[in-house]
């Protein structure tokens, strides 16, 4: 069971909670490699674990083998982390414009260099990757980036069971990922996208015969769905089902934690804004208390929200749906050119973003 990286939201605070529901890794937001051979401050911040955190997992995006390679070898030499996985999934346009993210297995051959400069530099520590399917469903590249990873002795492949063109809209499509695990025998193949209950989960299994499951929007305001996983890959039926007061409580921890984190009050609040309407979900909850909630700008502003809750409401029915973000995209953006030749490997200009975090 893997915590899907999600920038924004998967740093340290949000993290722990997570893991204390269940075992498996929890990686961090995205960290560009560039930013992080630089030290760039920012980034310096975004890569600190909390100590509880055993094994640290950390999420690089890079294009340029040389850079990839010397912020791997950084990470080990700096023991910054446990496990390096490596970011091909990416669909946002700043992104894929630079040839970076989704867009980047398309170049099979750079994404090779990329792979072999990672593995050379790791040391003890394994490195895998995070995909989606390609581009568009003409520009599929997820076989052929499964097979030049196990080449390049990659420990793991994620799938999102998407393309860049989808971006998080419709339906992740499974099959591909048993298709990819038929293909990948040799490393695990992950799946991912679409799991909101440990039940899909299970199924997901089933279904793909993948060896893992990486779970990323379904625990939105809902860090307990790893207990939920946990219980459900042991074979027992018994699920998470917190009241209101109980999500409160975990609310106030995980603003907290974003307290520290930030190492400013309002900034972690404002932060924490965007969870509110996750964790309640489903509830009753009148809209001048969820307002008070999500405008709070002080963590004594939003004790005094939370205090207004109706502790006892038990959990809501029906909250095993879709949250987060979703809707398509029309096309993807792309550097010119960038579909003539599947197999040239320049390193795109200026795909080496300076900020880390998506
Ligand atoms: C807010 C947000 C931020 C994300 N950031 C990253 C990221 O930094 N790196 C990455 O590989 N995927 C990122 N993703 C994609 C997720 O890791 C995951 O692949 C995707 O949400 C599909 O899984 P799900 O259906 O379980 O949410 C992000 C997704 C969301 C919703």
């Amino acid at each position: 069971m893997v915590l899907a990286p999600m920038a924004g939201i998967t740093n340290p605070p949000f993290r722990v909670l997570c893991r204390e529901q269940g075992g498996g890794l929890f990686v961090c937001e995205m960290i560009t490699t560039r930013a992080l051979v630089e030290r760039n401050p920012k980034t310096m911040r975004m890569i600190r674990f909390d100590e509880s955190e055993r094994p640290r997992s950390i999420q690089l995006y890079g294009v340029d083998p040389e850079i990839v390679g010397r912020a791997v070898k950084m990470i080990v030499e700096e023991d910054l982390a446990d496990h390096i996985d490596l970011n091909f999934g990416c669909p946002v346009p700043k992104v894929t414009r630079r040839g970076g993210g989704s867009a980047l297995p398309y170049k099979r051959n750079l994404l090779r260099r990329i792979l072999r400069a990672a593995v050379s530099n790791a040391g003890p520590l394994p490195v895998t990757i995070k995909m989606r399917k390609g581009i568009d469903d003409d520009h599929l590249t997820y076989l052929d980036a499964g097979r030049i990873a196990v080449e390049e002795g990659v420990a793991a492949v994620a799938l999102h069971a998407r393309t860049a063109r989808q971006h998080y809209g419709g339906v992740a499509d499974w099959e591909s990922i048993a298709r990819l695990k038929d293909a990948v025998q040799e490393i695990p193949v992950l799946g991912n996208g679409d799991i909101w209950s440990a039940d899909d989960a299970v199924r997901m299994v089933r279904r793909t015969g993948c060896d893992g499951v990486v779970v990323g929007r379904g625990c939105l305001g809902r860090p307990w769905l790893f207990r939920d996983l946990e219980n459900a890959f042991n074979g027992s039926s018994e699920r998470v089902r917190p009241t209101l007061g109980e999500v409160a409580d975990v609310m106030e921890r995980h603003a907290e934690g974003l307290t520290g984190c930030f190492d400013a009050e309002k900034s972690a609040i404002s932060d924490f804004r965007k969870h509110v309407g996750w964790y309640l979900k489903g509830f009753t909850v009148g809209s001048e208390v969820r307002r008070e909630l999500a405008t709070a700008d002080s963590l004594d502003g939003l004790r005094a929200g939370l205090a207004k809750l109706d502790r006892d409401q038990p959990w809501p029915p029906n909250t095993d749906t879709p949250r987060g973000k979703s809707g398509e995209r029309t096309k993807v953006l792309l550097p010119d050119g960038w579909l003539d030749d599947a197999w040239d490997f320049d390193v795109p200009e200026d795909a080496e973003s300076d900020v880390s975090g998506g």
